[in-house]
């Protein structure tokens, strides 16, 4: 067997051979440029966004591009935006980001132009988009609309950006944004009124608990009194409404935010939520790519699986 190793190995009319058929494939009109591939660029931990934006993913057909940071070339010092230009590059049709920074998407668009789409997979304590939508689901198939629902968004609200995105959206959609917050986990810049846990708890229709977000404290939070002070005790549970639900995005503080025992109770959606998250991610990369004209709008429709067009 003749291996591919050096350029000596190679005469010159092979040289040209290999050049004019890489010209032929790459200008082909034909099912080989058509298949879609996602980029899932993840500069935080994630087990729930990746692995949903993977599966929603292939049950498109769209082919993942994984990416791993240490053994990349971010680890010889390139840069985020030269990353996403490089994937654009050898052909990624979108991106999926993650980045712990709040500003990313502002410097990657300050940087340069990109030309493929680019869907927010969480950034910093700001935004997480995609979680808000599965969210909305979830409520929307409980409830059946959003509007004039009480949403109660309880624990540390400071460094949720899931609290920020859900807060944005449920008002538009007009529901009723209630906060709840130990000390130190308000952010009394977001314009939305706190009650105490004992007060919420019996105002809900939907009890959207928070992860305390130990990663982004500067000191790690004493946590041994929180269960009984803040969260979702056994006794807090019985007074919430009849038809009140309980969510999380996860991962869960077992017995700190909410007991143990409740996480899989009867007003529990918190699996159903990461249910929800594959197929709210199938329809977010459906519309961005429909948007940027990458696909037809009924493109599923009419395939098994998304093509470009
Ligand atoms: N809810 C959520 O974003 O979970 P992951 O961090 O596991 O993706």
């Amino acid at each position: 067997m003749r291996h591919f190793i050096s350029v000596n190995q190679l005469e010159a009319d092979e040289m040209y051979q290999i050049i004019r058929k890489a010209n032929e494939l790459r200008d082909r009109p034909n099912q080989l440029n058509r298949q879609l591939f996602a980029g899932n660029l993840f500069f935080e931990p994630s087990t729930r966004t990746k692995m949903s934006f993977t599966v929603a993913e292939r049950k498109l057909g769209v082919e993942v591009l994984d990416f791993h940071i240490e053994a990349s070339s971010l680890a010889k010092g390139e840069s985020l935006y030269d990353t996403a230009k490089t994937f654009e590059a050898i052909g990624a049709n979108f991106l999926v980001i993650r980045h712990p920074s709040d500003q990313w998407i502002s410097e990657l668009e300050q940087e340069g132009k990109l030309n493929i789409p680019v869907i927010n997979a969480g950034s910093g304590k700001e935004e997480h988009p995609t979680q808000c939508m599965l969210d909305l689901l979830t409520m929307y198939q409980e409830f059946g609309s959003i509007k004039g629902l009480k949403v109660v968004i309880a624990g540390d609200i400071k460094h949720s950006r899931v609290a920020r995105s859900n807060a944005k959206a449920l008002t538009k959609l007009g529901a009723k944004i209630i906060f709840s917050a130990a000390p130190g986990f308000e952010d009394r810049s977001l314009e939305y009124p706190y009650l105490t846990m004992d007060e919420a708890i019996e105002e809900a229709d939907v009890l959207m608990l928070l992860r305390i977000q130990h990663e982004r404290h500067l000191h790690k939070a004493e946590t041994s009194d929180y269960l009984s002070l803040y969260g979702l005790t056994k006794e807090r549970y019985k007074k919430l409404q009849d038809h009140a639900i309980i969510m999380h995005p996860a991962p869960i503080n077992r017995g700190v935010e909410i007991d143990t025992s409740l996480v899989e109770s009867e007003k529990s959606r918190i699996f159903i939520q990461m249910d929800n998250g594959v197929y709210v991610r199938m329809a977010i990369i459906m519309h961005v790519l429909s948007e940027w004209g990458i696909i037809h709008e009924n493109n599923l429709i009419k395939r098994n699986s998304l093509t470009a067009i």
